[in-house]
């Protein structure tokens, strides 16, 4: 149990770790290339982990530095192995890797934790099949254990993915890399693109066209080359420093670049709508964003803004904290995440004293007007990160916080009670 102390006052400069999604991206494309890269910026998270580790078992070399990864991908490509391959938390793990593993001869064996083993994997499973490759796992659903067998050649599919996921376009992007004539995915709303700008900037046949009805990816069996990726700050851990900054009565909190894909950086404009004092600059090296003290209104919230419903639980908590209710609207996706966030964003917001309530997948939180009416929190976050973290936050800017499950935190973020702590000033 992590008991967090609320804060006088909060200044400071932070860089977030690295993107989770982008280092999953670049270890799997540095072991697919033949040759050596270099990875600058990786995150650190036990989930990246869990990628890297399967990536070896798979005939890859990887090489952690204190500053630098290197990965050798093999000449010959990746080889199957009959050893267990753990995904631990990671949800992006077990999808991404399906796809990859949906091209390598032979049959396969994902794992996971408890979380993990209850979200749903007939989302990759589905198109996969249709690719050739045998997806089988338990129940309807397809929950892990997970058993792929692929194939060295698969059939290139035309594939408009059912629901907002970034995990379910790459998975299929992935597999498309080992199969024949083309592959296209089409996605109506748009999700962080961090596969497609990736595989482009590794020399792979691909092509993006961005249109007014969406995004639609091309690829074609292709090798990614060796290269030295550069991987941005994660928005998605951002996330909880800049509401921290607004929520907070007397706080400078400034943020270091961090990835601007439109996707990514939706909670952003949604605390502007709410009043917050943001300061946004973009340039080549991202966005740099200086959050401070505010008073914040409630507004609509929809998924779209917002695709993967990432800062949901830490917008709930700016709602908690705002003047008014606020809705948050088609929220169905929150409740396949690591924990069902749908409901955990609710117990939160309640915990802290908030009236609340929901309809279908809408919810709404009526906020306290002000964090000092926080109620003193006590949470168990189960194995959900980004609960841990919003917790946090709610204690530092309310009455403090006794949160359970803690240790979690390390799949994304091993550092962030160090990294909260010290903008205490
Ligand atoms: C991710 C996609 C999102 C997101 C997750 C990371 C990715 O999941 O929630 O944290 O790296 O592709 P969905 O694809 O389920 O939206």
């Amino acid at each position: 149990m992590r008991v967090v102390t609320p804060a006088a006052r909060l200044e400071g400069t932070l860089r977030v770790p690295g993107d989770k999604s982008a280092s999953h991206r670049a270890l799997i494309l540095s072991a697919l290339a033949n040759g050596s890269s270099v990875l600058e910026g990786l995150s650190e998270g036990e989930d990246v982990r869990s990628s890297a580790g399967i990536l070896s078992a798979l005939g890859a070399r990887v090489e952690w530095g204190s500053d630098l990864v290197t990965v050798e991908g093999p000449s010959e490509g990746l080889r199957a192995t009959t050893l267990d391959l753990d995904c631990g938390n990671s949800g992006t793990t077990m999808r991404l890797m399906s796809g990859v593993l949906a091209g390598v001869e032979g049959r396969h064996r994902l794992v996971g934790d408890a979380s993990l083993s209850a979200r749903p994997m007939d989302r990759v499973a589905r198109p996969l099949s249709l690719m050739g490759a045998f997806v089988e796992g338990v129940g309807e659903r397809v929950h892990a254990p997970l058993l792929v067998t692929g194939r060295a050649s698969l059939e290139g599919i035309e594939y408009e993915v059912p629901v907002p996921s970034a995990q379910v376009k790459s998975a299929v992007l992935l597999a498309g890399l080992h199969a024949s004539g083309v592959t296209v995915v089409r996605e109506t709303v748009r999700t962080r693109p961090t596969t497609e700008r990736m595989l482009l900037a590794a020399g792979a046949d691909v092509d993006i066209d961005e249109s007014e009805s969406g995004r639609r990816v091309v690829v074609r069996a292709s090798r990614p080359h060796p290269r030295h990726w550069r991987v941005p700050a994660d928005p998605s851990q951002a996330a909880f420093f800049v509401v921290l900054g607004v929520l907070h009565p007397d706080a400078v909190i400034h943020l270091e670049p961090m990835d601007d894909a439109p996707e990514r950086i939706g909670f952003l404009h949604v605390l502007e709508r709410m009043g917050a004092q943001l300061e946004v600059t973009t340039s080549e090296e991202g966005v740099r964003v200086t959050a401070r003290s505010s008073h914040l209104r409630a507004t609509e919230i929809s998924s779209r803004e917002i695709p993967s419903v990432d800062e949901v639980p830490i917008l709930a908590v700016a709602a908690a904290g705002a003047t008014g209710r606020s809705y948050f609207r088609e929220m169905g996706e929150l409740r396949l995440k690591e924990s069902d966030r749908f409901a955990g964003s609710l117990r939160l917001a309640a915990a802290l004293g908030c009236e609340v309530g929901s309809e279908g997948d809408d919810f709404w939180i009526e906020g306290r007007g002000d964090p000092q009416r926080f109620a003193p929190l006590a949470l168990d976050a189960g194995l959900d990160h980004r609960m841990v973290m919003s917790s946090a936050v709610a204690g530092v800017v309310g009455q403090g916080a006794r949160i359970e499950g803690e240790s979690t935190v390390s799949s994304s973020y091993p550092h962030f009670f160090e990294d909260l702590d010290g903008l205490r000033a």
